[in-house]
Parts: C-alpha cells; structure tokens; sequence
C-alpha cells in the first residue's frame, strides 16, 4: 500500500451495526409483544444493576436524530434488527400493523438520508409466548420465524436491499440455553444443542421465503466467530485448540458453507443431539450471497484448563483480548479452507469506560482498536479476501445485554438518564477516516 493511497476499494461499504432489543426502547407501545429480553432482564440478578431495555436509547422515537448522526458520520450503510414482538406479539398468526409500520418509517427515513439498511431478522428478541411453547430448542419455532420472515419481505422486501438472517447462532443456542446467561436463561446442552439446529434451520427457510419475497435482495447470516489459538505448540494444546475450534466456530461455519456438520462435534454430543431432519442440512446450506462475520476477540486455549489469558495483553471492558491479527488470521483461513460467498465484518468494535470532559468524550482506545481491525482487514483484502464491508459496532452506547449500561460500545456516548447523545472521539475518527477512503 501507498501512503496516503486509499486502503480499501472505492464501493466498500461503512456502516454501524446495532440490534432492536439494544437501542429501540418503548417496549410497550404501539401493540408490541413480550419479548424473552424483558422478561429475563425483569429477573433480578440476570441483568447488571437491575438494567432493562424499557427505554434503552429511545430509539424509537428518536431514530431521525440517530439517522441525523449517521449522516454527519458519512456511513452508507446501517444494520438494525427488527423486533420480531413489534410485528408478531403472539410470535405468529396476527399481524401488527403499528409495528410493521416504524420499521417502514425507519427504513424510508434512511433511504432518504442515503443510507442503505442491512436487516437482521432475528437479535434475540424471540416473543415470549413462542418461549413458552419451547423456544429454539422446540421445531415448531422454526415454522413461526418462517411466517415472520415472510411478513416482513412482504412489506419491507421492496426497499431493502440485505438481509441477515440470525445474528450469531453460538450465542443465542449456548449463551442462552446451555449457560444460561442471556435471555431465556436455560442451562441445558441438550436445549442449546436443539436450539442450535433450529436457529440454522430457520435460516435456511427464511433464506428461501426471502429470494422469492424480496428478489432483487442478497441474503446472508451474521456468525460469530472467534479464532482460535494453541497456547503452546505442544500436541494436547494444538489438539484442544482445534476442539474448541468446532464447537466455537465449525459447528455453524460448516453446515452453512455446505459441509454438515463437523464429525467430532457430532460424536462429542452423539447421546443428547437433537433430532436432524431429512433434508435439513440441505435447507441450512441454502445458497448465501454473503457470510456476515462478528468479531472482537480471539482464544488462546490450553489442554486440560481450557481458555487461558494471554498475560499482559490489552483488554477491553468485556475481558475481551485485543487482538487485531487475529481478524487477519480468521478471513485468511476462511479464504484457504472454505468456497466463500462475498464477506462483510457485520460487527467489530470495543467497550471501554468513557466519560464527558467538559462537552467532549476522549476515547484513544477505541480509536486504536478500530485503526488496528481495520489495517488487518485492509492487509486480508490486499490479499484477495472478498470482504466488501464494515459495520462498526456500535453507533451508540446502549444495553449491553447480561451488562446492562455499563459497557459502553458507542462511538456516539449516551447518557441514560437524559438521553442526550455526544459523540466520542471515535466519532470523527471514523469520519475522517470514511472521508479519506473517497476516491
Ligand atoms: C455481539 C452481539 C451484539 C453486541 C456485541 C458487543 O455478540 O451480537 O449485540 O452485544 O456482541
């Protein structure tokens, strides 16, 4: 690379990434349904501090002034979610029409402002009533995620111009019902493993019901992905290493580029699997326009302790190594071993505890961390990865799930209890930053 030349080509997409249960607030208005984050969050001792997303940033009525920030920031391209409780409070069957409607406002008031929306249709926010019926681990949830995607193509297919299936398959199957430590709270490998199986199931049918609701569209999935490290080059490191490796990353990467699922997982888990369809690994490997990858950090793995901390490596606020290589590493490794659609970074980005000084938000940490990712991802893209774009993670500080409000991810600071928006340093890093890839 030049100095001084552009890093990245002249059509890479910038964006922010954000979810609805994170920012949208207003969680009884306007016909919307429980969802498992309002009743989990309700529990006290599940959320930090007793946080909710009640209110959150208050983005649903506040979504012009956000969209107001996007524009002063340059972005061409916003990923939210829709709250599948706005538009189904019954988790299927009736339609509510006020809930369909704020996300035709949103996208309209985005389109308007030149900013391409990139829709995810499942952030976690699963009614309620369909967890009463079982949730991810039950099939059944499958059918009704399937008749909530085809209810939003149907309105927003016209407009939107990418979808995202399901946000990070790992989390929502194990972090929500083998540990227990998001929404709904289970604590079962045999639940997390059937939950697991569904959320891909769901994606491959709501990819079908996409390409012919919403043609002109590309459908993707946003997988989380953490690479993987020995700590030694001992055999039993390397070989605990790649263990993880499956059941971190292989376990959802594999079935969804067409290669089922990994062997090892399928015989670590043989006794309590769910049940595997006829034609399911099929629906799961359905064609993909693009991979969406989340990453933030990587794992050091050692035999018989498991994940070990790198000693005096940087941290962010979730405990979460800094290590801006190991995005390189991944989208190389996944070039080498994988026939790969196109590839979007759909979240990367820091929590660190800012605060105002005197009207502004310093944030020189988060302003290294982007400029570290995002050399890695200009050098992997200078290697011929097909990565075509960005979405920073996240525009605004907001409910950081199990956290609550005390890990602030924005580029943009919030303060909870006026809502007042102020943006950090990060803010004009970035717009700089964007500015300076203009041909
Ligand atoms: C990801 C989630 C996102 C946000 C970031 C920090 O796992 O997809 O909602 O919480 O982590």
């Amino acid at each position: 690379m030049t100095a001084g030349a552009p890093a990245f080509p002249s059509d890479f997409v910038w964006g922010t990434a954000t979810a609805s249960y994170q920012v949208e607030g207003a969680v009884a208005e306007d016909g919307r349904g429980e969802s498992i984050w309002d009743r989990f969050s309700a529990h006290p001792g599940n959320v930090w501090n007793g946080d909710t997303g009640a209110v959150a940033c208050d983005t649903y009525h506040r979504y012009a002034e956000d969209i107001g920030l996007m524009r002063l920031l340059g972005i061409g391209a916003f990923r939210l979610s829709v709250a599948w409780p706005r538009i189904m409070p019954e988790g299927h069957g009736h339609v509510n029409q006020a809930g369909l409607d704020f996300y035709d406002r949103l996208v309209d008031e985005l389109l308007a402002n030149g900013v391409d929306p990139y829709v995810t249709l499942y952030h976690w926010d699963l009614p309620q009533v369909l967890e009463d019926q079982g949730g991810w681990p039950a099939r059944e949830t499958v059918d009704a995620f399937t008749e909530y995607t085809e209810v939003v193509a149907t309105r927003l297919g016209d407009r939107v111009r990418h979808w995202i299936t399901q946000n990070e398959p790992w989390v929502v199957s194990w972090l929500g019902y083998g540990l227990g430590v998001h929404a709904p709270g289970r604590k079962s490998e045999r639940d997390a493993l059937a939950a697991g199986h569904h959320v891909l199931l769901a994606h491959g049918r709501a990819a079908e019901v996409l390409r012919r609701e919403s043609p002109a569209s590309e459908v993707g999935i946003a997988i989380d992905l953490v690479p993987t490290y020995p700590f030694s080059d001992a055999e039993a490191d390397v070989e605990a290493a790649r263990r993880s490796d499956s059941f971190r990353n292989r376990w959802f990467l594999d079935p969804v580029l067409g290669r089922g699922y990994p062997n090892d997982m399928l015989e670590r888990y043989a006794d309590i699997l769910p049940t595997i369809g006829d034609g399911d690994i099929e629906t799961i490997a359905a064609p993909l326009d693009f991979l969406g990858i989340n990453y933030y950090t990587r794992n050091v793995v050692r035999a018989g302790i498991g994940e070990v901390e790198t000693e005096g490596a940087e941290r962010t606020d979730m405990g979460w190594e800094v290590y801006p290589d190991g995005l390189h590493d991944l989208l190389t490794r996944l070039r080498a071993e994988y026939e790969l659609p196109d590839l979007y970074v759909t979240e990367n980005g820091a929590a660190f505890s800012d605060a105002r000084e005197n009207g502004s938000v310093p944030d020189p940490r988060r302003i290294a961390y982007l400029k570290g990712h995002l050399d890695a991802l200009a050098l992997a893209i200078a290697e011929g990865v097909p990565v075509r774009g960005y979405f920073l993670w996240s525009l605004l500080d907001n409910f950081e799930w199990a956290f609550g409000f005390s890990r602030r991810f924005g580029i943009v600071y919030v303060d909870f209890d006026t809502l007042e928006r102020v943006p950090k340093d990060s803010f004009a890093w970035y717009r700089d930053f964007i500015e300076a890839q203009r041909p």
